[in-house]
């Protein structure tokens, strides 16, 4: 894939990415409300996301023309209940760096693609406000607003709010 800053390609994540991927997370922990951590997960969360034991989760890197990893996307557990098991989670961070150049509009197609190939009903995200990039990136995904929650996150002495998006899959 071309993008503003060069070729871009998605494939699977592999261990030797995880130390990227996680660099990528803890600074948005440290510096966004997009995420609620307030602390780094320990290494143990990402092999756990790599592993993905169960049939519709994914872990997605992009990386650009040096291999080096510039966003991930992922899917998970939405609930550990067994009725909710069709229905994942996804979630996606680029680099700052990247970001506005059309790599998340390739790189989210392509997890919710596999999600599908594995037969995952429905994808749902969550977005804490104000988050433009990600609203508008969910839309161009065919996601719908399906509901927002009020004042559900405390974070850098603020209240926060999520809106809920959700995609049928099949
Ligand atoms: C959200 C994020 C993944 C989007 O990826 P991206 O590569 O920057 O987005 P793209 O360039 O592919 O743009 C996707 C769409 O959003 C629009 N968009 C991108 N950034 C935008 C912004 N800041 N404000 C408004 N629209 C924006 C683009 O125009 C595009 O829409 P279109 O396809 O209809 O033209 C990325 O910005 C990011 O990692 N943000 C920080 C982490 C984060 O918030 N993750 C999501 C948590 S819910």
């Amino acid at each position: 894939m071309a993008s503003d800053q060069g070729v871009v390609t998605i494939r699977p994540a592999v261990q030797e990415d995880l130390s990227d991927i996680a660099a990528i997370y803890n600074h948005e922990i440290a510096n966004s409300t997009a995420t609620f951590d307030l602390e780094p997960p320990t290494y143990a969360y990402w092999e756990q996301r790599l592993a993905g034991k169960h049939e519709g989760d994914h872990l997605l890197v992009a990386v650009d023309e040096d291999e080096d990893v510039v966003g991930y996307a992922y899917s998970w557990s939405y609930r550990p209940r067994p009725a909710y098991d069709l229905t994942r989670e996804t979630s996606i961070y680029l680099d700052p760096s990247v970001r506005g150049r059309g790599i998340g509009r390739v790189l989210y197609p392509a997890l919710l693609e596999a999600m599908a190939a594995s037969g995952v009903h429905t994808a749902v995200a969550l977005v804490a406000l104000p988050n433009p990039g990600s609203i508008a990136l969910h839309k161009a995904c065919g996601f719908e607003h399906v509901g927002t929650m009020r004042e559900v996150g405390w974070k850098f002495d603020q209240w926060v709010d999520v809106e809920w998006y959700q995609k049928l899959l099949s």
